[in-house]
């Protein structure tokens, strides 16, 4: 359903099992709210899924924030694009009556994500970064307590490099994150081994939230 009325143009799929926590699927640069939508059904079978679509266009392709170029980010545009996004979370789960999602971002969409744990800590119940980087080069002192985070990058990822992600997954874990960090044989695009080891994660971690 691409619902009317909120500041995202988004797709929602309503739960159809009400045990699983909803994920927000965050899209990576060129793609919208209908791309990762067979992955959340992957991952998490049943679960409802809240897939909005990037407000900025690079060249007509959607992104949730504006970068200066490949890998160096618009940090006032990721500022202001992270709380964007978090008031629309905030609108989605009322809409909806949904609890607060865990991230499933991808590329820009984990970029993202990582901004939203960082900026406003409360709004997502735990994230699953693909190809993830830091999004801020000084975020603010964020409290994480003990906020479940799966990392996955590509160990031949020439835009998301492994050090980049351990440096995003050094910052999540001082705020106190509970982060789990795979390095995959992989590049930039995603494989099925991501598919699997996400879903196993969230699998696990059903049983504590
Ligand atoms: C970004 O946020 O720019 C990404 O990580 C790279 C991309 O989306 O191509």
């Amino acid at each position: 359903m691409t619902a009317p009325g909120l500041s995202f143009v988004h797709h929602f799929e309503p739960a159809t099992d009400p045990t699983e926590r909803p994920l927000l699927l965050l899209h990576g640069t060129g793609g919208n709210e209908t791309d990762l939508l067979p992955l959340g059904r992957a991952i998490a079978p049943g679960a409802a899924l809240l897939s909005p679509r990037g407000k900025v266009l690079e060249n007509g392709m959607p992104r949730f924030f504006r970068r200066l170029s490949e890998g160096v980010f618009d940090e006032n545009d990721v500022l202001r694009r992270a709380l964007e996004l978090s008031d629309f979370v905030a609108e989605a789960r009322e809409r909806y009556n949904i609890a607060s999602p865990i991230a499933l971002g991808y590329s820009n969409g984990a970029n993202i994500a990582a901004a939203l744990l960082l900026l406003r800590p409360r709004i997502l119940s735990g994230a699953v970064l693909l190809r993830a980087m830091p999004p801020l080069a000084s975020p603010p002192e964020a409290d994480l307590a003990q906020k479940p985070i799966l990392m996955l990058s590509g160990i031949l990822d020439p835009i998301a490099s492994a050090q980049r992600a351990q440096h995003l997954a050094s910052t999540l874990k001082r705020a106190g994150a509970a982060v789990e960090v795979q390095e995959i044989e992989a590049g930039h695009q995603l494989t099925p081994a991501d598919i699997a080891i996400a879903r196993r994660w969230l699998a696990s971690l059903k049983a504590t939230l």
